[in-house]
């Protein structure tokens, strides 16, 4: 099991609160999240990297809910955004802007005036084109906007081809080759301050040679870079780390990843700079579904709940395994099921021929490493309010986003007078 998710009186418990009392109080579904869970982990970095003493930036899109943002404040953590919807959630949070990173490769005129108003501590520069706006709009407001630019290395970690981003065919960053031009013009410029580096090779990786192969790629272009009289003081390797979905996967332990960057960065000027996200969230929170019904076909078994592909979209976008078990220990006989939502999709699923204990409705299943992309991704197709969000504490638990209504969904919604 993940660790603060146990049986206790065979009922599944998350920390000190059981999962029934939560699903009776707040419905299903839900999303759970573990106080303690999201501690250790950001801790779990903290103390890996206790040589480097890097910034570590949570990436805010896997899990964005203010009260999750501001835990990790709390802890210290700056942020990796990619929106301006995002750095106003980590402000609303309390975050210090002088710790956030901003990525992303479409940044809006008024996405980079704001952040540049907010003094941020950096933006991942993904094109020269947009570098050239960055820095007309920083000249506009009299300011210098402090910059890395996010280089392509060419890797292709084996990961899906979704999250894959560090390959020279994709959509990310500048290729490594242009990166000292790209730079030197970059210095030339009134509005830009350089001061670091960046790359982000994809997520959900386990092959450690990959970050190797990407962080030994930065600190030769630092160093080159340096040689040319710029000044680089952060290189940021992003995110990416991988985590157990499925329990013969084998992820690499944070020290092991840490020893990466230690033996390319000890004793070098360069601070280094994080942006985990999954790793941090991904297996400190569940999604609660309830079982509706029952179905059996002459081919197939269904198992209909009440959570769908709006709500976790991850196995029906990437094929992607969640472990589900049922909220009650059971000792009912396994059958092979596929376990769907309610929407009018075919690919409406939370789990293809799984073997599966019998559950009867009424039965609440707890969907694993949903902490991550998760509730994120949710949205409100067939007119479906997006889940509740719980955050559990010790003993206690706290609604930190309240299910949706119907007057939420049509919101802003009107009517023309000829209609
Ligand atoms: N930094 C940048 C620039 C990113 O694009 C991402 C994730 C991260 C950091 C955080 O990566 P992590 O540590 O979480 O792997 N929706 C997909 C994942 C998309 C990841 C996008 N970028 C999923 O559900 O698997």
């Amino acid at each position: 099991m993940f660790e603060q998710f146990q049986y206790l009186n065979d009922q599944l418990y998350i920390e000190d609160v059981s999962i029934n009392k939560i699903s009776d109080e707040v419905g299903t579904p839900c999303y759970i999240y573990s106080y303690k869970s999201l501690k250790d982990r950001f801790e779990g970095y903290v103390d890996a990297f206790r040589e480097l003493e890097p910034l570590i930036c949570y990436s805010a899109k896997a899990s964005s809910n203010i009260a999750i943002l501001k835990a990790f404040s709390n802890l210290g953590a700056g942020f990796d955004i990619v929106s301006i919807g995002e750095l106003k959630r980590v402000l609303k949070a309390g975050g210090d802007p002088q710790k956030v990173v901003f990525s992303g490769v479409g940044k809006t005129d008024i996405e980079i005036e704001e952040a540049i108003n907010s003094n941020i501590l950096f933006f991942n520069v993904e094109s020269e084109e947009e570098l050239h706006k960055i820095n007309e709009i920083a000249i506009r407001l009299d300011k210098k906007a402090p910059i890395a630019i996010r280089v392509n290395p060419d890797i292709s970690p084996d990961t899906h081809p979704y999250i894959s981003t560090g390959f020279k065919e994709s959509k990310f960053g500048i290729e490594l080759s242009k990166a000292i031009e790209v730079y030197k013009d970059a210095a030339k410029m009134q509005g830009i301050n350089i001061c670091a580096i960046d790359a982000h090779i994809g997520s959900q990786i386990f092959d450690l040679s990959s970050f190797s192969d990407s962080i030994a790629k930065l600190v030769d272009l630092a160093n080159k870079l340096i040689i040319q009289g710029l000044k680089i003081e952060y290189i940021d390797i992003g995110g990416g780390l991988g985590i157990k979905y499925e329990d013969k996967d084998n992820p690499p332990p944070k020290s092991e990843y840490a020893k990466i960057f230690e033996k390319h960065l000890k004793d070098k000027p360069f601070k280094l700079v994080l942006e985990p996200g999954r790793s941090l969230m991904g297996n400190s929170g569940i999604m609660t579904t309830k079982v509706l019904y029952r179905k059996e076909g002459s081919e197939k078994k269904f198992v209909i709940v009440d959570a769908a592909m709006n709500d976790l979209i991850r196995p029906s976008f990437y094929n992607s395994f969640h472990k589900i078990i049922p909220v009650n220990r059971t000792t009912a006989k396994d059958e092979v099921v596929d376990i769907v939502g309610p929407i009018c999709e075919s690919g409406d699923f939370l789990a293809k021929k799984r073997l599966f204990p019998k559950v009867e409705p009424g039965e609440i299943l707890a969907v694993f490493s949903a902490g991550a992309y998760g509730f994120a991704m949710a949205s409100n197709y067939n007119t479906r309010p997006r889940a509740a969000e719980v955050l559990v504490k010790d003993d206690k638990f706290y609604v930190i986003k309240s299910r949706e209504t119907f007057e939420d969904l049509v919101r802003g919604e009107q009517i023309p007078d000829f209609l």
